[in-house]
């Protein structure tokens, strides 16, 4: 890792004409529950202050911290590193811009740069319903890779995930829908936000597209190639900023990179009815903004069962926020260590997401696991496998990690890996991670909701961790871990609003 060549954490477009997006937030806040749906909030007018609110609650910085004369911004996402490698376009038409432009979002100030003034004709043949626009996330692999190397890729595809998910939630607030749109090929949305346009001197990679609407979201054909061939030739406005000085290159990312390129469109699954639950501890929007990693945790605070059991119900796949964003099928199952959970024996448990999995991980996993339910909530899968004290263990998993075992619970994301990879194709691989970066959105939301917080562990040892549960082969896999406890806060560090503008509602 070079210090001198670590990479910019913002995109800029030299040159680019900006729009001016709304600083000030909402006065008033939402019912917490209106992050997943909860009836009440009437979809909002689209334009530019519905837009800059969805941004706000989603991708925008959220603090600037310092420490000893060092400065640097924290966001609404989450990123491996705090080195945020996730980027994202606007594309909308004369409804949201006046005209129709492909734009891009800068954080840094909370603006959008004009990439590209789009001809009606052209923009026509999208065929964008009515209230609805576009939006393309990519990742600029060497923002971690600096830092990761290999694992690089993998960390970026945890952080498309909790953006996906935070984008989803932002969506929410403003009664707003949002979908993947897994019909599209990947180079299609390269094509749409430009970046397969000359002059990145560091690569900026698609991710995904997806629409947004303040109506019902409706599938939506992908453009042809006469479109895209026009679309190509577009004038393209602003030069990307070069990153970094040096720039290493790690041909391992670009190969999983293009091997992970999907080929066949995935359509949207039938996701269960869901289930409202009533948390009234904290607003929406203020949950939102005040979204923290704890650094350490005071091996402590307990949680109530029931604070617990909430945020593992809302890791369960719904036809509600989140989870309607990318509807596919679960594959991922979470292995619990309880620490403190009042009214919860100290163990490991494992939280099925998908009821079609329980048998393959029985048989996977230790014989001699007890796989009781627990009957405390009827309709949570959580089984205990084997009693016992785990925070040692835990820790140790996570790289020697004390977050792991001071907390209240963690747990590593045991993802159904090798069957579905060679029935869906190594695409799949990417959406693993989604999948895993959207359970992680959530737990960092309930956790604020329970008045402690959470991490993300990408760093642990997938080998210890298989040991444990007695998993040979690639059948499992563990693909992310996480923590939630009461956090012991940095005394030194100062805080500061974002945008210069004092909030309406204080983020803490
Ligand atoms: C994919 C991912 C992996 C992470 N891994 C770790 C980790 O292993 N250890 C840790 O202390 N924090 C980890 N974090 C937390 C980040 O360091 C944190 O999100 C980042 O510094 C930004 O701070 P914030 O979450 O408070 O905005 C991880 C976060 C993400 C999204």
């Amino acid at each position: 890792m070079d210090w001198s060549s670590q990479p910019e954490p913002f995109r800029r477009y030299h040159g680019a004409e900006c729009v001016a997006l709304d600083r000030e937030l909402a006065a008033e806040d939402l019912p917490f529950d209106s992050l997943y749906g909860a009836p009440g909030v009437a979809p909002a007018a689209l334009g530019l202050r519905a837009l800059a609110d969805f941004l706000r609650h989603s991708l925008a910085i959220s603090a600037w911290k310092e420490l000893r004369g060092s400065r640097w911004a924290l966001r609404v996402n989450p990123s491996s590193g705090n080195l945020h490698p996730t980027e994202c376009y606007v594309l909308g038409g004369p409804e949201l811009f006046g005209e129709a432009r492909v734009t891009h979002y800068n954080a840094e100030q909370h603006i959008l740069e004009i990439r590209a003034r789009i001809p009606a004709r052209l923009w026509d043949g999208l065929a964008i319903p009515p209230g609805a626009f576009l939006l393309v996330i990519s990742s600029v692999y060497w923002r971690e890779a600096w830092k990761y190397g290999e694992r690089a890729f993998r960390y970026c595809q945890h952080d498309a995930g909790h953006a996906l998910a935070a984008l989803r939630f932002s969506a929410a607030l403003l009664g707003w829908r949002l979908r993947w749109l897994g019909e599209w090929a990947d180079e299609v949305a390269a094509s749409l936000a430009g970046l397969d346009q000359e002059g990145f001197a560091e690569r900026e990679a698609p991710e995904f597209a997806a629409v947004v609407s303040a109506g019902p979201v409706i599938g939506l054909a992908p453009p042809d190639e006469e479109v895209l061939m026009q679309w190509r030739q577009m004038k393209w406005l602003g030069a990307p900023n070069r990153l970094s000085e040096r720039y290493v290159a790690w041909p391992f990312i670009d190969e999983v990179d293009a091997a992970t390129r999907r080929e066949a469109p995935v359509l949207p699954t039938a996701l269960p009815v869901p289930r409202h639950l009533h948390r009234e501890t904290i607003g929406a929007r203020a949950a939102v903004l005040q979204r923290r990693s704890a650094v350490a945790f005071d091996g402590r605070t307990s949680l109530t069962a029931l604070a617990f059991q909430q945020a593992l119900e809302r890791t369960l796949p719904c036809a509600a926020p989140p989870w309607d964003a990318l509807a596919v099928p679960a594959l991922l199952h979470l292995a619990v260590f309880v620490h403190r959970v009042d009214g919860l024996e100290r163990g490991l448990y494992m939280l099925v997401r998908a009821p079609h999995a329980i048998e393959r991980l029985q048989r996977a996993m230790r014989a001699e696991f007890e796989w009781r339910r627990c009957t405390t909530r009827d309709d949570l899968p959580l089984y205990l496998l084997w009693r016992g004290d785990f925070r040692r263990s835990a820790a140790a998993i996570s790289c020697e990690q004390d977050i792991a075992g001071d907390s209240a619970f963690s747990l590593g994301m045991i993802a159904e890996y090798e069957g579905p990879l060679r029935a869906v194709g190594p695409d799949l691989y990417r959406r693993l991670f989604w999948e895993a970066g959207m359970i992680g959105q959530v737990l960092y939301l309930e956790a604020e909701a329970a008045g402690v917080r959470a991490t993300g562990i990408g760093c642990y040892f997938d080998d210890s961790m298989h040991e444990l549960l007695g998993l040979h082969g690639r059948e499992l896999q563990s693909l992310y871990h996480f923590t939630v406890g009461g956090p012991v806060e940095g005394r030194r560090l100062r805080t500061m609003m974002p945008y210069g503008v004092a909030a309406a509602r204080d983020a803490k």
